[in-house]
């Protein structure tokens, strides 16, 4: 018998999984799928995104087949979904990978993963989006990006195999609870002990609280940001 999640989903993601070569954003694909039925880990991907998104309503942009671009439909999605994708992604990748909160996934510095959760929790569902920087060439990025993305380095032919891997990370992290991923997150925080600053001010984060949002310590009081930007000073 095909294994569940709590709400009665099968684990397993990427089925039915469409593929287009070209689209304009994989996330919105997967979003009028989900508004139209599909079932729990159904799967768009793309080999190019003519207007990915990105969070805080930036673009998210990627040369045409060197990055994992996916969208999963997530059904009944769990709370801190932001925070699991970000612990399954830095998985992948390995130890070195940090998470700067709430789910930019970070190698030496760079910008690897981001992540764009969208939805709509009165139906129930949710369109989880990562860009996965696979085989991305330091050349390939635009000024603004240079030195501020990164990449894995690997080849085109890595992206596939990246994939497989990452639905399974997913396939434990989507389920796991709020303890083991805040402990998952918390184990790789490229902010904790750093200056940072956000629109309504500046200080030192000190982690992240029981609801996964990053704590943060001003000259004047304790302050626990549940969204937003956070950049590091
Ligand atoms: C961010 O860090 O700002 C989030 C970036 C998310 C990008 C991915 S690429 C696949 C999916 N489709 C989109 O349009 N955006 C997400």
């Amino acid at each position: 018998m095909a294994r569940v999640t709590a709400s009665g989903f099968p684990i397993r993601l990427g089925s039915p999984r469409l593929h287009l070569r070209r689209t304009g954003s994989t996330n919105t694909r997967a979003r009028l799928l989900a508004a139209s039925g599909a079932p729990h880990g159904t799967l768009v991907t793309a080999g190019e995104q003519t207007s990915g998104r990105g969070r805080q309503g930036r673009a998210w942009s990627a040369p045409a087949g060197r990055a994992l671009l996916c969208s999963l439909v997530v059904r009944d999605p769990p709370r801190l979904l932001p925070l699991a994708a970000g612990a399954a992604v830095a998985e992948v990748i390995g130890p070195e990978a940090l998470i700067k909160w709430p789910n930019d996934v970070l190698v030496d510095g760079g910008k690897v993963a981001g992540v764009l959760v969208e939805g709509r929790p009165q139906e129930g569902w949710a369109v989880l989006g990562i860009g996965l920087n696979v085989a991305v060439r330091e050349g390939d990025w635009p000024a603004e990006l240079q030195g501020v993305a990164g990449t894995l380095g690997l080849e085109p032919g890595a992206i596939e195999p990246t994939l497989a891997r990452l639905l399974q990370s997913l396939e434990r992290w989507i389920p796991a609870s709020v303890a083991d991923v805040l402990d998952a997150v918390r184990g790789r925080d490229a902010l904790r002990g750093h200056e940072v600053r956000w629109t309504g001010g500046a200080g030192r984060a000190e982690g992240i609280d029981a609801a996964g949002r990053l704590v943060v310590r001003s000259a004047e009081r304790t302050h626990a940001l549940d969204a937003g930007e956070v950049h590091l000073l």
